[in-house]
C-alpha cells in the first residue's frame, strides 16, 4: 500500500509535489471527492486550543476512508501526526495526547498550541471503493502571544522648550510576539517625516525639532496577528512662546497703538500672549529718559491724572522663563481734555443725522450757488473767501483746544469736512474746496487726531 510511505519523514518538496500530482490526477480523472478547508492560514494563540477544520464529501460507494494528518515545521521535516482508517485512529505515540481526532470527521483539534506547533499542516484523504481517490489540503498555522497594553515612556520626562531639544517616545509591551508598532497623534497615524523619525521596528518615535505644532495626544498602537492594543494618550510638555502679544483696553479709543482716554477716565490695559508656561507679564513706563517697571501682571491701571506727557508710552513685556524668550509691545496714551472729548462725542452722536442733513444741504446750496453763478458769475468773491479760510479755521481750532499755541498739542490736527462714520476718509485742506465751503456753512469745524503716531515698536528678544 502506497500510504505506508507517508509514515516515514519525507522532504517537504517531495511531499508537496506528490500531493499536487494526486490532486492534478484526481481533477483530471473525476471529481468524486471534494476536500475543503475554511482557511489556508490560521493564526493561533499560544496555550489556546486550535481547531483545524476540514470538510469533505464524495458521491461514490466506498469501503475504506483513510485520513492522514502531516506536519512540516520550519526546522523539521514532514512528519506524520496520525492516520485513521474508518473509525480507527493510529497516532504517533509522541503526539497522541496532543490532538483530538474523531474520524470520519477529518477536523483536527490541537488541545494546546505551542510555538513549536507553528508550521504547515497537511490533511490527506484517501477513499477506496470501486477505485481509489485521494485529495489533500495544506493549512499554515502561526502561533503568537497576544500583546498586552503598550506603555509609552517619554524622554525627557519633563518638558522640552521649542527648538531646544528632542522628545523621544518609546513604546513597550510586556507580552506579545511579532509586534508591529504604529504611532498616532490625536488618533491619526504618524509617518516618518521631517519632524518625526522612527526606529527600525517603529517602537521609538523621535520628535525633532520640537515645535509648538507638535503638541498633541500621542499614543502607540501595538498589533500582531492575534491582537491589537493601544496605549494611553501621552501629551508631551512643550514650552513655547510668547506668541501673538496684544495689548487691549476696554475703555478708551484705539487708533493703531495710540489709545485715547477722556480726562478723569481710568487708563486700563490688558496684555496677553500665547505661551506655555504662562508668561510673566510686566508693565514698563517709558518716560523721557527713564524706563522702569511699574507693575507685574497682565493688567495695568493708571489714573489719567498721572499721565503727564502728551503721549506717554507704556510697554507690556511678556516673558516665558522656560523658553527664555521675551516679547514687548508699547502703547501710547493720549488724554483728551474734557471739552474736546465732549465735542467729539457730540459730533459722533450727530453724525448720521449730520450726513443726511449735509447731503441735502449740499444739493440745495449747490443748486443755489449754480443759480447765483449763472446769474452773477461771482468768481472773485469765492476766491477771496477761500484764501482767507485756513487762517480762520486755525483760530477756531485754537479756541477749541484751549491752548495758546495749538502746536503744543499732540499729533497733527486736520480739518475735515464733517464727521465720517467710518473715520477713514478725510477731506484735506487741498481737496475740493467746493464741499469745504458747504460744510463750513452748516456745521462748523470738527477735528480729529490722526497720524504722527510715534514709531511702532515690537521687539523680539532672545
Ligand atoms: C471500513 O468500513 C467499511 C464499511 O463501512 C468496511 O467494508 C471496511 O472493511 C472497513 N475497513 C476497515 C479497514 O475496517
Ligand atoms: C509552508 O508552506 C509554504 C508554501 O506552501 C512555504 O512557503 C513555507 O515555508 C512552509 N512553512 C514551513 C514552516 O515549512
Ligand atoms: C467535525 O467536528 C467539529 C468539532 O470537533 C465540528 O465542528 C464539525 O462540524 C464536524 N464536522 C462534521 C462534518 O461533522
Ligand atoms: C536631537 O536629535 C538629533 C538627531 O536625532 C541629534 O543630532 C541632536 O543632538 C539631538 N539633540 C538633543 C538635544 O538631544
Ligand atoms: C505575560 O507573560 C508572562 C510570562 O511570560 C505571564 O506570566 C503573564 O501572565 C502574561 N501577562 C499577560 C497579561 O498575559
Ligand atoms: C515640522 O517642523 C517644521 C519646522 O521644521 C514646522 O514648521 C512644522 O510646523 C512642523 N510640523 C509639525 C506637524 O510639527
Ligand atoms: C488631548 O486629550 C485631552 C483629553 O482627552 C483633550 O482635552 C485635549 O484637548 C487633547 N489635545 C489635543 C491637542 O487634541
Ligand atoms: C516675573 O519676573 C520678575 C523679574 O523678571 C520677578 O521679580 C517676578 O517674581 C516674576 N514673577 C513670576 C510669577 O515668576
Ligand atoms: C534725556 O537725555 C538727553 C541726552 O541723553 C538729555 O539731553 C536730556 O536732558 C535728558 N532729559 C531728561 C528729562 O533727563
Ligand atoms: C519659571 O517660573 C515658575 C513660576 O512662575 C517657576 O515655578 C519655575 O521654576 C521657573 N522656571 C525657571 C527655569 O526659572
Amino acid at each position: 500500500m502506497g500510504q505506508d510511505a507517508y509514515m516515514e519523514p519525507l522532504s517537504s518538496t517531495f511531499y508537496d509535489l506528490r500531493c499536487k500530482i494526486y490532486v492534478l490526477l484526481l481533477a483530471g480523472v473525476c471529481s468524486a471527492l471534494k476536500l475543503t478547508v475554511p482557511s489556508h492560514m490560521i493564526h493561533g494563540i499560544e496555550g489556546q486550543p486550535l481547531q483545524l477544520s476540514v470538510a469533505y464529501h464524495f458521491n461514490i460507494m466506498v469501503s475504506d476512508i483513510q485520513i492522514t494528518w502531516m506536519f512540516e515545521g520550519p526546522s523539521t521535516q514532514t512528519i506524520s501526526l496520525l492516520m485513521s482508517v474508518n473509525q480507527t485512529v493510529v497516532s504517533d505515540l509522541e503526539y497522541q495526547h496532543k490532538f483530538t481526532f474523531t474520524p470520519p470527521n477529518a477536523s483536527l483539534l490541537i488541545k494546546s498550541l505551542h510555538f513549536s506547533d507553528e508550521g504547515n499542516y497537511t490533511v490527506k484523504i484517501n477513499i477506496a471503493g470501486n477505485g481509489r481517490i485521494s485529495a489533500c489540503e495544506k493549512i499554515h498555522v502561526t502561533v503568537d502571544v497576544p500583546v498586552t497594553k503598550p506603555v509609552v515612556h517619554t524622554e525627557p520626562s519633563g518638558g522640552v522648550a521649542e527648538y531646544k531639544g528632542n522628545i523621544t517616545l518609546k513604546c513597550t509591551v510586556r507580552n506579545g510576539t511579532r509586534v508591529i508598532y504604529q504611532w498616532m497623534k490625536n488618533g491619526n497615524p504618524i509617518e516618518a517625516s521631517t519632524n518625526y523619525s522612527l526606529s527600525a521596528n517603529h517602537d521609538t518615535l523621535s520628535i525633532v525639532p520640537v515645535v509648538k505644532e507638535a503638541i498633541g495626544n500621542y499614543s502607540c498602537l501595538a498589533t500582531n496577528s492575534v491582537s491589537a492594543m493601544q496605549s494611553d494618550m501621552i501629551m508631551p510638555t512643550i514650552y513655547y512662546g510668547p506668541y501673538g502679544l496684544t495689548v487691549n483696553s476696554e475703555k478708551g479709543q484705539k487708533i493703531g497703538k495710540v489709545f485715547t482716554f477722556d480726562k478723569g477716565e481710568a487708563v486700563q490695559f490688558y496684555c496677553s500672549a500665547d505661551s506655555n508656561p504662562p508668561n510673566n507679564y510686566s508693565w514698563i513706563r517709558k518716560a523721557e529718559n527713564s524706563t522702569h517697571v511699574i507693575t507685574y501682571g497682565r493688567y495695568l491701571e493708571v489714573a489719567s491724572e498721572k499721565v503727564t506727557q502728551k503721549a506717554e508710552e507704556y510697554r507690556c513685556s511678556a516673558y516665558n522663563n522656560m523658553t527664555g524668550k521675551r516679547d514687548e509691545m508699547g502703547v501710547f496714551v493720549v488724554i483728551i481734555p474734557i471739552g474736546s472729548a465732549k465735542m467729539t462725542q457730540k459730533g459722533k452722536y450727530l453724525s448720521p443725522l449730520a450726513i443726511i442733513t449735509g447731503i441735502s444741504l449740499f444739493v440745495i446750496v449747490s443748486m443755489f450757488l449754480l443759480l447765483l453763478w449763472k446769474r452773477f458769475q461771482p468768481h472773485k468773491v469765492i476766491k477771496r473767501k477761500l484764501q482767507s479760510r485756513p487762517e480762520t479755521d486755525y483760530r477756531k481750532a485754537q479756541s477749541i483746544s484751549g491752548h495758546e499755541n495749538a502746536l503744543d498739542d499732540f499729533g497733527i490736527y486736520e480739518f475735515v469736512a464733517f464727521p465720517d462714520p467710518t473715520g477713514i476718509s478725510r477731506v484735506s485742506s487741498q481737496s475740493d474746496s467746493g464741499s469745504h465751503v458747504q460744510c463750513q456753512d452748516f456745521h462748523g469745524t470738527v477735528y480729529e487726531i490722526i497720524g504722527q503716531i510715534p514709531e511702532q515698536h515690537h521687539d523680539h528678544q532672545q
